[in-house]
């Protein structure tokens, strides 16, 4: 296989041709998605139709799967389902139903997993039906945001430690949970800067789950915090994607950040399937 990359945006993303990720990837193959992964932040790889078992065997490449806890309807299994079709019956979901209201919180923009201990390296999303009109997914660099901030800001940063909370961000949208729901998410710390070990480029652990820097005063964390986001996600630095079914896409959860866009979903149908590969390594906060 000759494996083809090609940038997407200045910032993130880039569209990898020439490879069939199902039937015996070559390891070479993957040494080469696996590094453009890291220059990236997030890929598109087209025309790869796959089922859950296809999914799970690429996705272990990367390394070991989460397991989806608690809410998601894919929860005890390695998805992570994004959709109005009802998991058991097939049928379409009420757009009032808590599930669709849920799923909502996919909008603001976020990195996965950062409100658990073990961060996630990547996740995998693969479109199985896609709607005629809307359902994009947006994606922002956190490398860019780091780059660009002054070396006095760099030096503010470098050091920073962000409590993340599911909680915290699904209150943003008046979401509430049960007592048992809310013991899966106690919050968690983890370092703001983030470095790429395969090439040291630093990156920033902020979205929506991102609650307030430790040890400073809540207003003040959360100024900054806001801030940073406001940079990131400037217009001109996102990047759409416009999904057509057997498409794959990878994103650094470390170094970028995503949001899911509206589409009708009491008129068409719309069914992605995540899979989230872990770090391995626990928070040492
Ligand atoms: C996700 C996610 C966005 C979308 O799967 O983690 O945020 O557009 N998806 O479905
Ligand atoms: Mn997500």
């Amino acid at each position: 296989m000759s494996v083809k990359i090609t940038p997407l945006s200045p910032s993130i993303g880039a569209k990898v041709t020439g490879v069939r990720l199902v039937g015996g990837l070559d390891e070479q193959s993957f040494a080469a998605i696996r590094e453009a992964f890291d220059t990236y932040s997030m890929l598109v790889i087209p025309g790869q139709p796959m089922n859950d078992d296809d999914q799970v065997e690429f996705s272990k490449r990367f390394g070991t799967l989460e397991i989806s806890v608690a809410v998601n309807p894919g929860r005890g299994t390695p998805f992570a389902r994004q959709s109005n079709l009802d998991i058991k019956t097939g049928e379409m979901i009420p757009p009032d139903d808590r599930r669709m209201f849920y799923q909502k919180a996919n909008m603001l923009w976020h990195a996965d997993s950062t409100f658990k201990d073990t961060l996630s390296l990547c996740s995998i999303l693969t479109a199985r039906k896609v709607p005629p009109e809307g359902g994009a997914t947006e994606f922002v660099s956190t490398r860019t945001v780091y780059e660009g901030l002054s070396a006095t800001a760099k030096a503010e940063v470098e050091d920073l430690v962000v409590e993340h909370s599911f909680i915290h961000s699904r209150g943003l949208v008046g979401f509430t949970f049960t007592p048992e729901e809310a013991a899966h998410y106690p919050a968690v710390r983890h370092r703001l800067v983030q470095v790429n070990a395969a090439n040291g480029r630093r990156s920033l652990l902020i979205g929506v789950h991102a609650s307030h820097i430790v040890g400073w005063p809540l207003a003040k964390g959360r100024d900054l915090l806001a801030d940073l986001m406001a940079r990131a996600t400037r217009p001109e630095n996102v990047l759409r994607h416009e999904w057509t079914e057997g498409d794959v896409v990878i994103w650094d959860n470390r170094a970028a950040l995503h949001r899911a866009t509206p589409y009708d979903t009491t008129r068409h149908v719309r069914l992605m399937q995540r899979t989230t590969i872990s770090t391995g390594v626990p928070s040492q906060l």
